[in-house]
């Protein structure tokens, strides 16, 4: 019987994927190429199990502890589809036994698609012995999904073949390319969002003045501008192109009909925050970007973490348990940094209010498979453990 668990990280994209091309919500090919940092596993995740298996006469899922309505959604239906038609048959024709969670916490209010696709489809490959390529297999439950099939820098290549057969994420540099590149992510209170970023990019694709010229010309020049800034590690050229994609993402959704807005007042206090600590070094050392939320996503290099921190925390008071740091030892760290006087007060009488959560990771290095011990499944009685 075949049994695989695998866990997935969570990617962030410093060029945004922001709209389909000719496929629609079935191929879920991009309009332009797009760029991610995939993060370590430690402290978030997501994780799959399956078994595959006769002695059930549906495939099952599943999710966070909730059986869910498998048939009903059709990206996951395309998945299995897809996978099966890509495996020997003798495994095809045997249903699968899924269970999958994150470990986020629920206040992290974090895009968990992208690593939960990415882990389902990873341990779907394995378990059917399947040919398909895991970033494709992603890519067909989340666009954003595929990215998370390789660690390090990865792109998203967009492809020209209208049956997507070239469209595949492809990974750039390996996670010891730039090991001093560091993440974070501020969870600011947020309400739900009410437009997903599936519907949100489709109107903006419809009715934004900008998409056009984001897609011929600005991105593609982006992507090599920036390529060349990972390639020599250059973290001012690559922060200074990473937030005026990031502010492109927002004035398209800005300009989008109707209007789509995902950035809260927090966010907003977060950019401003960001541009005057850099003005207050003299030189970029922390980059923003936001994704179809309000939570705020920084880069910054290991030389510069505690210091970032202390004076994140310092105008955004928050309490040792709401740190989830892959990096422990940075709370002691960053407690021991005396922010400097001109970084005290870069927000005026903006209020002091804690984030939901700080995120920590540095740079991951794609799914890994795990051994049956670290199952989410009960083999035995076929049930989630
Ligand atoms: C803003 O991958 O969630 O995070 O393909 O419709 O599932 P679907 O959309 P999704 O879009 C993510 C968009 C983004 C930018 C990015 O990750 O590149």
């Amino acid at each position: 019987m075949a049994h695989v668990t695998v866990t997935a990280p969570i990617n962030i994209a410093f060029i945004k994927y922001w709209g389909k091309r000719a496929g629609g919500e079935t191929l879920i090919l991009p309009t332009n190429d797009s760029f991610s940092i995939t993060l370590s596993t430690e402290p978030f995740r997501s994780k799959t199990s399956v078994v595959l298996t006769d002695k059930i006469a549906e495939d099952e899922l599943w999710l966070n502890g909730k059986k869910s309505d498998f048939a009903s959604t059709a990206r996951l239906t395309n998945v299995l589809e897809t996978v099966r038609a890509t495996s020997p048959p003798e495994l095809a024709k045997l249903k699968a036994f899924i269970v999958s969670e994150n470990n986020f916490p629920t206040a992290a209010g974090m895009a968990s698609s992208a690593s939960g696709y990415c882990a389902l489809a990873s341990a779907l490959v394995r378990a059917f012995q399947s040919t398909a390529d895991v970033s494709v297999l992603s890519r067909i439950g989340s666009g954003s999904a595929c990215r998370s099939a390789y660690g390090g820098f990865v792109k998203w290549l967009m492809g020209k073949e209208e049956d997507g057969s070239d469209c595949r994420a492809v990974q750039y540099v390996d996670h010891t390319h730039w090991p001093e590149m560091q993440v974070l992510c501020a969870v600011l209170k947020g309400e739900q969002k009410d437009v997903s970023s599936t519907k949100g990019m489709q109107l903006s694709l419809q009715t934004s003045p900008m998409m056009k010229d984001r897609i011929e010309t600005i991105v593609p020049a982006r992507m090599e501008e920036i390529s060349k800034a990972v390639t020599e590690r250059n973290f001012d050229k690559f922060a200074e192109i990473t937030m005026i994609d990031s502010d492109d993402l927002q004035q398209v959704c800005a300009t989008t009909i109707p209007k789509v807005q995902y950035a809260t007042e927090d966010s907003y206090a977060m950019i401003r925050l960001i541009h005057a600590f850099n003005k207050a070094k003299g030189k970029r050392v922390l980059a923003y970007t936001f994704d179809a939320g309000a939570n705020c996503f920084m880069f910054t290099l290991k030389e510069n973490i505690a210091e970032v921190i202390a004076v994140l925390l310092h105008h955004f008071p928050t309490a040792d348990e709401s740190l989830c740091f892959n990096d422990t030892s940075l709370v002691a760290s960053y407690k021991a940094v005396e922010v400097a006087d001109n970084c005290k007060d870069l927000l005026g009488d903006y209020p002091k209010k804690p984030f939901e959560l700080l995120l920590h990771s540095p740079v991951g290095n794609g799914p890994q498979s795990l051994e049956v011990a670290e199952s989410l499944i009960d083999e035995v009685a076929l049930k989630p453990k």
